[in-house]
């Protein structure tokens, strides 16, 4: 079956703080969605792409125009104010013919080609869902509002075993036509049901789907706050792309 990769660029990266749209903000002098292109690019699992753009966004979409003309089979859309939004924008410009769909975030844009690998092989072995993950390091807490917030507002409430934790990374793979009837179902949600949609694999979760994970990598982080931006420069400029 034919396999198609959506990266989601649409996001503002608050937290990153450039004060542009995350994937354009430069890492080793170009930006972070040029990477991600080419990794998912370089990779090989794809041979048509979706790019997920803010809306009325003008520089990432010349971006995408350079790889079209380069000859790449690349669409460019308008995503949405959440993720979830933007996923649905990009699984909806997917073309017919498209059996398997690779979601990837552009922020983790230095993610092994081994990890897509594994991502689209669990899919051809019969999964309609994957997800690539790494063990947890730190010990995890559920906290809630404290009995005594004059000693400190948020107390804990448990702690989940941490060998059975895994952090969760992108690209998550998918049967398309499964993943895009949660995505339709999750259409009209609305306030914090629509809030607490973090990654696409919930919405096969919660539509009964077996889940499977893959081995993610160290280095298929996400640039979120300026550390990452920091720690991913060390990894381009020793070699790790
Ligand atoms: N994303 C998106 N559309 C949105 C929000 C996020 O396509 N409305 C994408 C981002 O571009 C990113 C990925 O989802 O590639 C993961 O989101 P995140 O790391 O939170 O990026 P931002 O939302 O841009 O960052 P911040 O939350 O700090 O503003
Ligand atoms: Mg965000």
């Amino acid at each position: 079956g034919r396999a198609a990769v959506v990266i989601v660029a649409a996001g503002s990266g608050t937290r990153l703080g450039h004060g542009i749209p995350k994937a354009l903000v430069p890492l080793a002098g170009r930006p972070l969605l040029a990477h991600a292109i080419d990794g998912a690019l370089g990779s090989g699992v794809a041979d048509r792409m979706v790019v997920v753009v803010p809306p009325g966004d003008t520089e990432l979409t010349a971006l995408c125009r350079g790889y079209a003309a380069d000859g790449v089979h690349l669409a460019c859309v308008f995503g949405g104010e959440t993720r979830n939004e933007s996923v649905r924008a990009g699984l909806r410009a997917i073309g017919p013919g498209v059996d398997y769909v690779l979601v990837h975030d552009a922020a983790r844009c230095l993610t092994p080609a081994a990890v897509f690998a594994g991502v689209l092989h669990a899919l051809h072995a019969g999964a309609s869902a994957v997800i690539p993950a790494v063990p947890v390091v730190d010990t995890v807490k559920s906290v809630a509002p404290s009995a005594a917030p004059g000693i400190a507002p948020e107390s804990v409430t448990g702690t989940p075993e941490r060998a059975a934790l895994r952090a969760v990374q992108t690209p998550q793979g998918f049967r398309l036509g499964e993943l895009l009837r949660a995505h339709e179902a999750a259409a009209s949600w609305t306030g914090e049901r629509a809030a607490a949609v973090t990654d696409d694999a919930m919405l096969m979760e919660l539509a009964g789907s077996e889940v499977f994970v893959v081995p993610g990598s160290v280095e298929a982080l996400k640039v979120t706050t300026p550390l990452d931006l920091l720690l991913a420069e060390a990894l381009v400029a020793n070699g790790y792309e």
